[in-house]
């Protein structure tokens, strides 16, 4: 047993119903940012912490997901044949992450998800990374959390300060600083109306968590829209045992939301070495034909 972080949860049996009708046959999570499926960039941050297992909660229409972290033997020899070493490399990387997949056969919510990986998590401390919100490469968001639940031993959730009028979009906190960017909580609601919210600071979606959620989850009734609600989970934990929340002021993209998504594409399509130059050239045509045309 691990006493630090080294699993990581990835809820993604949801139905994606935002972007559909993309994601009305394909997972939301393996729509790419450029030349990567959502669901890797989260991976990919994992392993830059270090974490070592990962578990994957799928549903209908997923198996994409699972082709897309296993081998491909067909286009590996094409690879090798043709000479593509990087890509090859590039490829090759996914099959060597220990990956497993546990099906939650309906989509009852993100609590019934993460109560879905107990039999994997055991009695360790986890991370739950929701990989619809995009921490780009060198933000070192999962890592300082990391450090925190190190340091406290006790449940660390990335917050947020997001304008007042978005606060329904998410889990929100009410809570007292500790120290720099730690707050500790007091309370959370899932999704609340802007004029009831506890404040603006929201949950956004990196958590680390630890095994006594699983019994809260296992006995909790839907909440907000119907769902077994992980906010809800964590606000009874709170009754328990102190849990901090940490305040992140680096980029986030809320690639859930069509307008997020976009920024995110844009955001790392300008830092792509092979496409930023061209793609610069594109948009400032863009800018100064819309200046034109007004
Ligand atoms: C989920 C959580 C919410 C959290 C959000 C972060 O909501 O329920 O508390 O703030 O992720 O992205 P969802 O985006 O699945 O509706």
């Amino acid at each position: 047993m691990s006493e630090d972080v080294k699993k990581a949860i990835f809820p993604a049996a949801g139905l994606g119903t935002r972007f559909l009708p993309a994601t009305k046959a394909s997972p939301k999570e393996m729509l790419p940012i450029v030349d990567k499926p959502m669901i890797q960039y989260g991976v990919e941050e994992a392993l830059a912490c270090d974490i070592q297992e990962f578990i994957i909660i799928t549903g209908k229409h997923k198996r994409s997901i699972e082709d897309h972290f296993d081998y491909a033997f067909e286009l590996e020899e094409k690879l090798k044949k043709s000479g593509k070493d990087k890509l090859l490399e590039e490829i090759n990387r996914l099959n060597q992450i220990k990956l497993g997949y546990i099906r939650q056969g309906y989509a009852l919510g993100l609590g019934h998800a993460i109560l879905c990986a107990k039999p994997f998590v055991k009695d360790e401390p986890f991370a739950v990374i929701l990989s619809d919100d995009i921490i780009p490469p060198g933000e070192t968001l999962l890592l300082d959390m990391i450090k925190l639940y190190r340091k406290l031993k006790s449940p660390v959730l990335a917050l947020e300060k997001v304008p007042l009028q978005e606060v329904k979009r998410y889990g929100v906190i009410s809570g007292t600083k500790e120290w720099d960017s730690v707050f500790r909580i007091n309370s959370l609601v899932e999704k609340p109306d802007p004029a009831q919210a506890p404040s603006s600071m929201a949950i956004i979606g990196r958590y680390i968590l630890t095994p006594d959620i699983f019994d809260i989850l296992a006995k909790a009734k839907p909440g907000k829209g119907g769902e077994v609600q992980l906010t809800d989970a964590i606000n009874i934990l709170l009754q328990k045992r102190p849990i901090y929340g940490y305040l992140f002021s680096g980029k986030r993209y809320d690639a859930g939301d069509k307008l997020g998504y976009l920024k995110a594409t844009v955001d790392f399509a300008l830092n792509n070495p092979d496409l930023s130059k061209a793609f610069k050239k594109y948009l400032f045509d863009v800018t100064r034909n819309m200046k034109r045309a007004k």
